[in-house]
């Protein structure tokens, strides 16, 4: 693997080789006094953030610590991107320093990419073979955040072949739902979108899932729900349903969640918008893997960075 992009550069190979690796990086590091591995001892990993961010950032940067990785955050603010620079100049630049990794979350649909492009294309002006892995970009894909939800899954559900997982809210903004579905779907889960139809893609109907819009429907069905994130941000102001109208229709409230099988598990990528999305008891209870998905964040994140930059493990 040289660049992570998208969830679809995994088969369900691949997939389950990088679940695997992070689930024996979190066992080397169990019960640790001191978590560093010599893995990737001597290597540059530079997060470069366009966007927000708490989980993916953070996580990246401690991913890249724990495996003695030399880690460097950029962001848009404070660097030389505030004085005009291009996403192809700023990239080039950091691969001329020595990147051997760069991390990059974008506002744009394929900036990712469009980045592998530029790194692979002049490497030898450059000097440095960089691997580029997709923190997200724009409504496009969140290839990490799919795999730390698999991860979560595989955990509390035992696996994932089989599995009913419903995604839940603004699908049409969300690159968490684009990659989990994808992913869940190569994994053999059968996945339901749940959503109203003002909040939904056009060519969903080429998705590998159902789509419903009743969710009380779907919910007592469930071996898992995640509840996606409302990206306010990228609606320019306003958007249908309203956020009572979303909150009523779509919310995991306490009454809805107790429609749920007694076994069942529920997710949020974060950050939450409590009272809309989900209710603060839901988000608290134990059926919620919240926490643990933030995590395996930083396991799967090591695993990705191993998987990129020492080569899949025997
Ligand atoms: N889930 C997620 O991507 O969170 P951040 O925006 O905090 O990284």
């Amino acid at each position: 693997m040289k660049h992570l992009l998208s969830v679809s550069d995994l088969d369900a190979a691949a997939a389950t080789g990088v679940l695997d690796t992070a689930d024996r990086l979190k066992q080397a590091l169990l019960g640790r006094e001191v978590r560093k591995l010599p893995t990737l001892r001597g290597r540059t990993v530079i997060t470069m953030f366009y966007e927000d961010s708490t989980r993916t950032r953070v996580s990246f940067e401690i991913a890249g610590k724990w495996m003695s990785a030399d880690t460097v955050n950029v962001s848009a603010k404070g660097s030389s991107v505030s004085k005009g620079e291009s996403l192809r100049d700023t990239s080039l630049t950091l691969s001329a320093m020595g990147a051997d990794c760069v991390i990059v979350r974008h506002p744009a649909s394929g900036a990712a990419h469009r980045l592998a492009g530029w790194v692979d294309r002049d490497h030898a002006t450059t000097g440095t073979h960089t691997s580029v892995v997709n923190a997200g970009d724009g409504t496009h894909e969140h290839p990490t955040q799919a795999l730390l939800d698999a991860a979560t899954l595989r955990d509390r559900l035992g696996g994932i072949a089989g599995r009913r997982i419903g995604i839940v809210g603004d699908v049409l903004h969300s690159r968490v739902a684009r990659s989990n579905v994808l992913l869940l779907a190569t994994l053999g889960a059968d996945v339901v979108l749940v959503a109203p139809p003002t909040l939904l893609p056009t060519g969903v109907e080429e998705w590998p899932c159902r789509v419903a819009a009743e969710l009380d429907a779907e919910l007592p069905a469930l071996d898992a729900v995640m509840m996606l994130r409302v990206q306010a941000e990228r609606m320019h102001g306003s958007f249908f349903p309203s956020a009572r109208e979303y909150a009523i229709g779509y919310g995991l409230s306490a009454d809805r969640a107790a429609l749920l099988p007694d076994h069942a598990v529920v997710l949020h990528p974060g950050p939450m918008v409590r009272g809309m999305e989900i209710a603060p008891s839901v988000a608290d209870s134990p059926s919620a893997a919240i926490l643990a998905q933030v995590s395996n964040g930083v396991h799967v994140r090591m695993a990705v960075l191993y998987h990129l930059l020492a080569g899949a493990p025997e």
